[in-house]
């Protein structure tokens, strides 16, 4: 019974590990920023953020009241001086980089600002950690974008080279080069703070209200009774619930605190084969779940260049790391529309997005039991 009880602890995520950390986050004011503030609040850990302001009322941050829980710096990463100041006044054990201009058809508009925060960003986040003794784990988070899309089916795997046609993917992979270079100049003996890097997926989930991502835009169409216009109805996108990477990157750096320079390379966290879907198959499951009558029609007019497939082979952090996808796209689906509802009706988007993490935490409590055999 011990033995077993053992192994299912080995498989949760670990909270107790969480507890009384202190992490360094950047990009906390933002979506995926605003969810990992919220988890690791509820595990216990000291969330030292640092960001722009928030953009969206409506948004995870703001909405899900998550400064009130958390030390919210608000600051400009391109600004060596702000990152290095806040990271020494922190004194974070583990940092994780997410700050970044994150859409493709904004960097078209403004590449410029666009490689200034997602490329020097990145150089000052590593820079004020080698200035920073504290720091023993970093994670920054790119993209699956960031690989060099060859237009193959199969998935990409983390020894792929980084490329990037438009500016955003572009300034992914060098943020990969820019993690890949300091880890080899700067961080690679054994007392060293590990750097990883990690590459997501399209990510969804409630509380996002980028401009020009498809979630966004279905549910403001959808709660205006406007059409929904899509633009690239056939191509095929690893598609995930924001718990599943954020749970990636926190076992990561568990491995990292825990192993070191082994576990300090490129990992892939996308979702199993049932998200690797068109976006078109995205929109009908959303309409179908919306519970009433929608409409969309494919956007005809010219479009900048997108990936036509993207998929990520995931097999490295399965077998190294034990992390497996926990939400199907279904259920990911169902998890983003019943957020955006139950905001709509008036319930308190903290309690939303507090149920939806205990939902999260009882998930992993079942997959672990059975795979101990329970
Ligand atoms: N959402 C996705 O589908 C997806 C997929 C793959 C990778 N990513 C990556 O995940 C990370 C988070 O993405 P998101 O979807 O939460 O984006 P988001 O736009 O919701 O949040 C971005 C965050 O970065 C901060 N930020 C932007 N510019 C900054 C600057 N100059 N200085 C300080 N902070 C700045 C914002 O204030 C915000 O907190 C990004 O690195 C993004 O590239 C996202």
């Amino acid at each position: 019974m011990k033995q077993r009880r053992n192994q299912v602890e080995s498989l949760v995520i670990e909270a107790e590990f969480w507890r009384g950390r202190r992490i360094f986050l950047t990009g906390h004011t933002g979506f995926k920023g605003g969810w990992l503030s919220m988890l690791l609040n509820v595990m216990g850990a000291r969330v030292f953020g640092l960001a722009l302001a928030p953009e969206h009322r409506d948004g995870v941050f703001v909405a899900s009241e998550v400064e009130k829980n958390i030390d919210h710096h608000i600051g400009d990463i391109r600004d060596f001086n702000c990152v290095s100041n806040a990271m020494q006044e922190a004194r974070p054990e583990i940092v994780i980089h997410m700050a970044a201009q994150p859409l493709v058809r904004l960097s078209y508009a403004e590449p410029v600002e666009t490689y200034a925060t997602n490329v020097m960003g990145t150089v000052h986040v590593l820079e004020a950690i080698r200035r920073c003794p504290s720091v023993r784990a970093a994670v920054v988070v790119t993209s699956d974008k960031s690989y060099e899309n060859d237009g193959r089916i199969q998935g990409y795997r983390e020894t792929d080279p980084v490329g990037g046609h438009d500016p955003y993917s572009n300034s992914k992979g060098c943020a990969e080069l820019v993690t890949s270079a300091y880890r080899r100049s700067f961080f690679y003996r054994a007392g060293d703070a590990a750097i990883a890097s990690v590459r997501a997926g399209n990510v969804i989930g409630g509380g996002d209200w980028a401009r020009n991502r498809l979630i966004p835009d279905a549910i403001r169409a959808f709660s205006s009774g406007e059409t929904l216009r899509i633009r690239f109805p056939a191509a095929v996108r690893p598609w995930q619930h924001v718990f599943d990477p954020i749970v990636g990157y926190l076992r990561l750096a568990e491995h990292l605190v825990r192993h070191g320079q082994t576990f300090a390379s490129g990992w892939n966290f996308g979702p199993a084969s049932d998200g690797h879907v068109p976006v078109r198959q995205v929109v009908e499951r959303l309409a179908h779940h919306w519970g009433e009558p929608v409409s969309w029609a494919v956007d005809g007019s010219e479009q900048p260049h997108e990936a036509g497939h993207l998929q990520l082979d995931c097999a490295k952090a399965r077998d190294q790391l034990g992390w497996q996808p926990s939400v199907n796209f279904e259920e990911a689906i169902m998890l983003t529309i019943d957020w955006y509802r139950a905001a709509a009706r008036g319930t308190a988007r903290r309690t939303v997005a507090l149920q939806q993490i205990d939902w999260l935490f009882e998930r992993h409590r079942a997959m672990a039991l059975q795979e101990a055999g329970a």
